[in-house]
């Protein structure tokens, strides 16, 4: 395991306590083997509404729906033991009232077991922040570029270049600090305003495309290891190209069944011999396999 060392779940707690002591690590996941690998390295696991585009092959996330959260929310809740696991909001499900935002978040603690819901807006959407808050919902805040937001905003641009934009960077980021959110996302805004906001908020700030300044640090898992397809924010980093280790995979199998090389016998059930009173042989299949698959 790298990273903070712990026995129980990261809570929301921990991750404020981090906040000028070290650097909170955290990236997206939305299956339970993903989650399984991002648990023994990461303080907080994001189930992000980025899964519609990166899972479900959608334009944008406005699509991506409170049944879809929940059922990847709980299998990468299923999965992990100690990170903190925060699950999106998606949109049209919080926006409309406080009331409404509760019962979808509510939903989503209840069906998932994660830990807190995030959700896109800054003043705007401080009143809701503080009637989850206060009610037992842990929000995490998320300002700068909102991609649920793209068709008003016009695009998925830096934020926070002009003095304008930047004066309502920092109202949304105290608006929804003062109103009780635990951390805040700050996307793909420009640096020095990214780096004077973790100075100036209590709470801590997790960055994309924003500063290394940030409290942390968060990325959409598939860009950093190529499986993002071709595109690629300017902001992420790859850190490794499983999608070209996948393709070799995938084309060395497809010629193996082509050629007939595979199954070979030790794949195959083949039945004891008449008379020998042995069981049949199965061969290859690993503990981990068995457990997981009933073989
Ligand atoms: O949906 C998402 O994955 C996100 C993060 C990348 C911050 O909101």
């Amino acid at each position: 395991m790298s990273g903070y060392s712990s026995e129980r779940r990261i809570n929301i707690r921990d991750l404020a306590g981090m906040k000028g002591s070290r650097p909170i690590v955290s990236l997206t996941a939305y299956s339970a083997p993903m989650a399984r690998t991002l648990d023994r390295h990461t303080d907080m696991i994001l189930v992000g509404d980025s899964l519609g585009m990166v899972v479900y092959g959608m334009e944008t996330t406005v699509g991506v729906t409170l049944d879809m959260m929940v059922a990847h929310g709980a299998a990468v809740v299923r999965a992990t033991s100690r990170a903190c696991v925060i699950v999106d909001l998606p949109f049209g499900t919080y926006q409309e009232s406080p009331e409404a935002a509760f019962r979808a978040a509510a939903r989503v603690m209840a069906e998932t077991g994660c830990s807190g819901v995030k959700l896109e807006g800054g003043v705007e959407m401080a009143e809701t922040v503080r009637f989850l808050s206060q009610r037992g919902i842990p929000v995490l805040g998320h300002i700068g570029l909102m991609p649920q937001s793209v068709n008003a905003a016009g695009g998925f641009g830096v934020q926070g270049k002009t003095d304008d934009g930047a004066r309502r960077i920092r109202a949304d980021a105290s608006a929804i600090a003062d109103a009780g959110a635990f951390a805040i996302v700050i996307e793909n805004t420009v640096e020095a305003l990214a780096s004077s906001l973790t100075q100036e908020l209590k709470v801590p700030t997790i960055g994309i495309g924003a500063s290394p300044a940030c409290d942390g640090q968060i990325l959409v898992t598939e860009d950093i290891v190529g499986l993002g397809g071709d595109f690629m924010p300017r902001f992420a980093k790859r850190f490794a190209e499983l999608g070209t280790a996948l393709d070799s995979a995938v084309s060395e199998y497809a010629e193996a069944v082509r050629e007939r090389s595979f199954p070979a016998a030790e794949h195959c059930f083949i039945p004891p011999a008449k008379g020998a009173g042995a069981k049949p042989r199965l061969a290859a299949v690993s503990p981990q396999a068995k457990g997981q698959r009933g073989a």
